[in-house]
C-alpha cells in the first residue's frame, strides 16, 4: 500500500521504450551487438572518428518522429499528475518519449538526442535532425558541436540533485534497465539506505535484481500501468 503522499523516484532504461520500437542496448540483437561501444559511445571513439559517432546518433535521432510513447510512459505521466506526493523520473534514455508521454519532472542523466553540446564552451542548443562533425557553436562559434550524450568515461548529469532525490525517496522503482551501468545501477542501494521500498519492473531479474524488495515481471506497458492504477485508484 503506497502512502498517498509518498515521494516516488523512478529510474527508467531502454526497456521502457522497447515496446515503442526503440532497440535496447544489451538484447541479443540490440545496439551493442551491432556497434562497438568503444567506437560510438566514448570520447576516444569520437576523437578517432567523429563522423561515425555523429552519424550513429543522427540515425537514433531520425527514429524519434517514427515512434510514440507507449502505455508505460503515459502511465508515469498519469502518476505524476494524480499522485499527491512528488514523482520524479530519472531516465538513462536519450529519447524524448517521457516528455511526449506527458511527464514533466524528467532528468536525462545520460543526455538527450535532441540536444547538441559545444565541447569548447558547454553551450547547449536544440540539435538539428542531422548534425555534422565540426558544426559551429551558435554562441562561441567554435567548430566543436557534439551530440549531448554522456559517453562511457564521462560523468552523468545532475548527480548531486539525483542523489538528493534518492535520499528522500519513499518508493524507488527501476523500469526496464539491466543494472549493468553505474552510477544508475547503484541507485537501488542508495534508495534502500534512505528507507525506500524498492520495486523492479523487468522481463527478467536485472544484474542488481537481488537488491529489490519487490519484482513485477512482464512487459512494462502492462506492469507499469497496473502499478500506477493500484496507487492512483486508492487516492
Ligand atoms: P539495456 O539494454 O542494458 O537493458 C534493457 C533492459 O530492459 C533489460 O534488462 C531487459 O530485460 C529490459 N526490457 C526489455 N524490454 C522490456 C519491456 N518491454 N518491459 C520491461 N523491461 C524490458 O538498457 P539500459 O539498462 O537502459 O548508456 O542501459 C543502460 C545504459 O547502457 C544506457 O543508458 C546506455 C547503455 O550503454 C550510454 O550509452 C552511456
Amino acid at each position: 500500500m503506497t502512502d498517498p503522499h509518498a515521494k516516488i523516484v523512478i529510474l527508467t532504461g531502454a526497456g521502457i521504450s522497447a515496446e515503442s520500437g526503440i532497440e535496447t542496448f544489451r538484447a541479443e540483437d540490440g545496439l551493442w551487438a551491432q556497434h562497438r561501444v568503444e567506437d560510438v559511445a566514448t570520447p576516444e571513439g569520437f576523437m578517432r572518428d567523429p563522423e561515425l559517432v555523429v552519424n550513429f546518433y543522427n540515425a537514433r535521432r531520425a527514429q524519434l518522429p517514427e515512434v510514440a510513447p507507449n502505455a508505460a510512459h503515459r502511465a508515469l505521466a498519469h502518476l505524476e499528475t494524480h499522485h499527491r506526493g512528488e514523482v520524479i523520473v530519472i531516465t538513462q534514455n536519450v529519447d524524448d518519449l517521457h516528455e511526449r508521454g506527458g511527464s514533466q519532472s524528467v532528468y536525462h542523466m545520460h543526455g538527450e538526442l535532441n540536444s547538441a553540446l559545444c565541447a569548447a564552451c558547454e553551450n547547449r542548443w536544440p540539435a538539428p535532425m542531422v548534425m555534422a562533425p565540426g558544426d559551429p557553436c551558435p554562441r562561441c562559434a567554435a567548430p566543436a558541436a557534439r551530440p549531448d550524450i554522456v559517453w562511457f568515461g564521462e560523468m552523468p548529469y545532475e548527480m548531486d540533485t539525483l542523489f538528493a532525490h534518492l535520499g528522500q525517496a519513499d518508493v524507488f522503482a527501476a523500469i526496464g534497465t539491466s543494472g549493468n551501468v553505474y552510477p544508475a545501477a547503484g541507485f537501488v542501494a542508495e534508495a534502500r539506505r534512505a528507507g525506500a521500498h524498492t520495486i523492479e519492473f523487468n522481463l527478467e531479474p536485472s544484474a542488481v535484481g537481488n537488491q529489490f524488495q519487490e519484482h513485477r515481471t512482464g512487459p512494462a506497458s502492462r506492469t507499469v500501468s497496473d502499478w500506477v492504477l493500484s496507487i492512483i485508484g486508492r487516492q
